[in-house]
């Protein structure tokens, strides 16, 4: 099902049922939304108490009459499934809703999400009153489309939750047989006589085998997906035929989000970046890193669903977003394919744990606040740019980011537990494509590579059953490939590869890895060009962390180390392959090296993001486009005005222009015929 408006949202969440004894809040409320451009409000998300006061007894009164006044205000509902949080006397009376940890202890009533995915009791009272929702609520034609529950995550250690598990693995290895070898339990003798010994991991028991925490870890993400199915098909039970989503979060490793994908129609998520904690055009990077992840769960368009339009209050420093900041972030969103820009909150709550969070309308409650003014311009300018809706950002580079493989790679002892800094690695490799202007995927092993023209493997620990062969036949119909070290080290189940690394790509790459040197902190080594090499590569970079030794068969040197007993050994290779090239980078190099040495890569590839000149350092530019038109963003993240370097077709300005410098935070859009 597909999810379209005929404009870019602007909203957030907002939670009328905290002020129902304050209709003239509530009255207010909607004035000031309407004033400040908002279009659309995300309801119920935490309001089952309220919805079903007791078992059995509903009251949708309240929700129907806001919908409605919203409606004819002109702003829109996307309603949620309230399981997010559950209502006292469902705890009281039923306990197995609740959650139970890794030390076997169920905890008290409290918090959110603290419920169990597989309690039958839990899914059947979610299913009552989602179904519920469809019926009386979700008719309302100011309803566009389904909240279901809220940041789904954690995992529950139950028994129900137990038996769910073991007859999850007995499905998947069939034989316990099977499950040992896969497992390589005869280690340590953990061998399994059958399923019904198994247990999840604890801390308290079993940590070490690392299969069976890998297979844990999917568990829980295929469960936390059924349950997200069994929510989604009460509603379609309640006969609501309109789409769904669910709110992902920023760098969660609790959950396979690809999965979690599958199940829904449009993905979205919830964005809190500390902007001023670092350069902005990092803070900018990163969070454009994760938009990018978002749009390719689905390789469709998104919702950045919350963004702090003021401070958060659950940061360790909780700082003021400094002017222009709201709007650029909001900007940025959809920059990367988001359908709107949506706050947490539309108003503050007046007690509890969120009592401090930014909100566009604070306890001050009036339109003369820095933030409300800023989410009006805000709003006035995704009213101008309305056009990029249903627009779609399309990729000639892609980088691979899969859970299973991080999740076991992280997990493993060695080679340094004091941290691989992978997510580092990630982002400098993400960093080197985007200071090209290229628009970047983030996909992982079962996705599709026969679009792309450059793929990046930074640390692929873990190559799935097939993987290799893929990437092979991408390079070898012309794919450009560029491998770091810590990839295609162990198979599904976490068993090393035998017979050599990087499994199965050897010959593709040229190149066999024989030893990985671990670095203390303070260490470092040198990348040091090889003279006259074939990518103009002249200058020297330090690497830390880790540095792969690598022997060469077939691959040509372009860089050497500086250092130790391995300086001379290569640490950057490159190899011929059918049409395609692959490359090889053995250590951890500095930001500078990726800068440099992806510029060199896309140059020779031929793709080019299609601007004349040089790209400032700090100006973000990312392309959305349709059949017909395509348009230019840029964004300035640096601390001065810049040029614009501009696109090689004559240009329409649909904001700002390319004439005067790009001011600090600033925004401008060009659109270009497809002819
Ligand atoms: C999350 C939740 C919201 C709210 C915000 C606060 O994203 O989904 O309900 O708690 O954090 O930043
Ligand atoms: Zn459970």
């Amino acid at each position: 099902m597909d999810f379209r408006t005929d404009k870019l949202l602007h909203g957030g969440d907002y939670n009328p049922e905290q002020w129902l004894k304050r209709p003239d809040i509530l009255e207010k409320d909607i004035e000031m939304l309407s004033e400040s451009g908002c279009n659309v409000v995300s309801l119920g998300i935490f309001s089952w108490a309220t919805l079903e006061p007791e078992e059995g007894v509903f009251n949708f009164g309240w929700l129907q009459g806001i919908i409605d006044k919203l409606y004819k205000s002109g702003i829109y509902t996307i309603l949620a499934t309230p399981s997010g949080a559950r209502p006292k006397w469902m705890a009281d009376k039923y306990p197995e809703v609740l959650r139970v940890d890794e030390t076997r202890h169920r905890n008290l009533f409290g918090f959110r999400h603290n419920h169990c995915y597989t309690s039958p009791v839990y899914r059947e009272k979610v299913h009552i009153i989602n179904k519920k929702l469809a019926e009386e609520v979700a008719t309302h034609p100011g309803v566009i489309l389904w909240h279901i529950s809220n940041e789904y995550g954690g995992e529950c250690h139950c028994p129900l939750c137990q038996d769910a598990f073991r007859k999850w693995l007995k499905e998947k290895y069939q034989t316990i047989e099977n499950l040992n070898d896969q497992w390589c339990t005869t280690f340590w003798s953990h061998n399994y006589n059958s399923f019904d010994q198994i247990e999840s991991p604890s801390r308290i028991g079993e940590t070490q085998l690392h299969a069976l925490n890998l297979d844990w870890k999917r568990f829980v993400t295929h469960q936390t997906a059924d349950f997200l199915h069994h929510e989604i098909q009460a509603v379609r039970d309640g006969g609501s035929n309109l789409p769904t989503t669910a709110n992902l979060m920023y760098h969660y490793k609790g959950l396979d989000y690809f999965k979690i994908a599958k199940e829904i129609d449009i993905v979205s998520w919830d964005t809190y970046p500390t902007w001023h904690k670092e350069d902005a055009i990092d803070t900018a990077d990163d969070n454009g890193l994760y938009h990018d992840l978002m749009r390719s769960l689905k390789g469709k368009p998104f919702i950045q669903m919350e963004s702090c339009p003021a401070a958060t209050n659950w940061q360790g420093v909780s700082k003021l977003k400094k002017p222009g900041v709201l709007f650029a972030q909001s900007m940025e969103a959809i920059a990367h394919g988001s359908e709107g820009a949506l706050y947490f909150q539309i108003r503050q709550s007046r007690g509890a744990s969120e009592k401090f969070h930014g909100a566009v309308i604070d306890h001050y409650g009036g339109k003369d606040t820095r933030v409300f003014k800023e989410v009006s311009e805000t709003g006035e300018a995704l009213k101008k740019i309305k056009e990029l809706a249903g627009t779609v950002v399309n990729s000639k580079a892609a980088i691979i980011y899969d859970w299973d493989s991080q999740w076991a790679m992280e997990d493993s002892q060695g080679p340094r537990n004091k941290g691989l800094h992978y997510m580092e690695a990630l982002r400098k490799f993400y960093r080197g494509f985007r200071r090209q202007g290229l628009n970047v995927d983030l996909i992982d092993m079962t996705c599709d590579l026969d679009k792309y023209k450059i793929l990046a493997l930074p640390m692929v620990y873990m190559f799935k059953k097939g993987f290799a062969e893929k990437v092979r036949a991408f390079v070898e119909n012309g794919g450009y490939l560029i491998t770091s070290y810590w990839s295609g080290i162990v198979d599904d189940t976490d068993r090393c590869y035998l017979e050599g690394t990087p499994h199965g790509l050897m010959d593709v790459l040229g190149i066999r890895s024989t030893e990985l040197d671990a670095l203390y902190d303070w260490e470092e080594n040198r990348l040091i060009p090889v003279q006259n090499n074939e990518l103009g590569l002249d200058r020297t970079y330090t690497c830390k962390y880790l540095c792969d030794l690598v022997e060469l068969r077939g691959a040509r040197s372009l860089m050497t180390y500086g250092e130790d007993f391995y300086k001379g050994y290569s640490c950057l290779t490159v190899n011929e392959y059918g049409k395609g090239k692959a490359w090889y980078v053995a250590a951890d190099a500095e930001r500078d090296f990726y800068d440099d040495f992806i510029g060199k890569v896309v140059a020779d590839s031929g793709i080019s993001c299609g601007v004349k000149g040089e790209i400032p350092d700090t100006l973000e530019i990312t392309v959305r486009k349709n059949d017909d038109v395509k348009y230019y963003i840029y964004q300035n993240f640096g601390t001065e005005a810049v040029e614009l370097p501009l696109p090689e077709e004559d240009v329409e300005w649909i904001y700002g222009t390319g004439e005067d410098k790009l001011k600090v935070y600033g925004l401008a859009i060009a659109k270009i015929k497809i002819v």
